[in-house]
């Protein structure tokens, strides 16, 4: 039973594997494009500045602002609304255009461009329809994560952390004690306000006799992934001692 669930698993990941090649080609698409029409309007004598998101399949051409001029406040606020709702159609490369005169215009999957009021229904048939999430997706997520805490239990519970035998564990059982929800707050051991990973590596130094780890490094993000959800449904309470 359990050897079959690890061979779905696997066919699963191989098929998202697949999926994220044929994205990757997608992405590679649009980026070209992308800069196609940037260099064009550069030659075209306009100026604009470009910012995106959704790894570059969504972008706002912000005219009559230079490539490296930094956006006045009012402007930039309408690039994120603009952004903010582009970003609902994952799939899509869209471009919209600010013009000089505030009119938006659209361009979605290379499509020729056509005005569009912010907030209204987009003006083409979607390609790939709006972000839903399928039970393929959400399976590859739980699983994912269900790894990183896993991970996480298993050095919670292990010597391998520190030097001297002793384990996170054998005074935190199942994490208890840890109060992740209560991060950041001020710690009178390192008298400064510290995050989780801080009394992490407090404990790493002192009970523990070992080296801190560096924030990226995939130990320290897996006891913290293993403490936080040990907390899943407690209510956030920064600061709380
Ligand atoms: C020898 C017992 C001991 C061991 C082993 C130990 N701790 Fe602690 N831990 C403590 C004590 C004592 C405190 C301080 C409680 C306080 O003052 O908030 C603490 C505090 C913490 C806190 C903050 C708790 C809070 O209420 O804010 C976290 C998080 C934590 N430890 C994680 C760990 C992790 C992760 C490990 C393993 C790397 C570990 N501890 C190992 C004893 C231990």
């Amino acid at each position: 039973m359990t050897a079959l669930r690890t061979m779905g698993l696997l066919c699963l990941l191989g098929a998202a594997t697949g999926a994220a090649f044929a994205l990757d080609a997608r992405r590679e698409g649009a980026r070209a494009r992308l800069a196609f029409a940037v260099a064009r309007g550069a030659e075209d004598g306009w100026t604009s500045r470009t910012v995106f998101v959704c790894d570059r399949r969504k972008a706002v051409v912000v005219e009559g602002v230079r490539p490296d001029e930094r956006l006045e406040r009012r402007k930039a606020q309408q690039v994120a609304s603009l952004l903010q709702e582009l970003m609902r159609f994952c799939d899509e490369e869209v471009t919209a255009r600010l013009g000089l005169n505030e009119v938006v215009t659209l361009s979605v999957n290379g499509r020729p461009y056509v005005e569009w009021v912010p907030g209204s229904e987009l003006p083409f048939e979607l390609a790939h329809g709006k972000v839903e999430h399928t039970a393929r997706e959400r399976a590859i997520w739980k699983a994912e994560l269900d790894r990183l805490v896993n991970e996480g239990d298993r050095l919670f519970h292990s010597d391998e952390i520190g030097t001297n035998g002793v384990a996170c564990a054998m005074c935190h059982p199942d994490a208890s004690n840890t109060h992740a929800e209560t991060y950041p707050k001020f710690q009178t051991q390192l008298k400064k306000v510290a995050l989780l990973r801080d009394m992490v590596n407090w404990c790493i130094e002192n009970p523990l006799e070992g080296q801190p780890l560096p924030g990226d490094d995939p130990r320290l993000k897996a006891l913290e992934a293993y403490m936080l959800v040990k907390r899943a449904g407690v209510a956030l309470e920064a600061g709380k001692h």
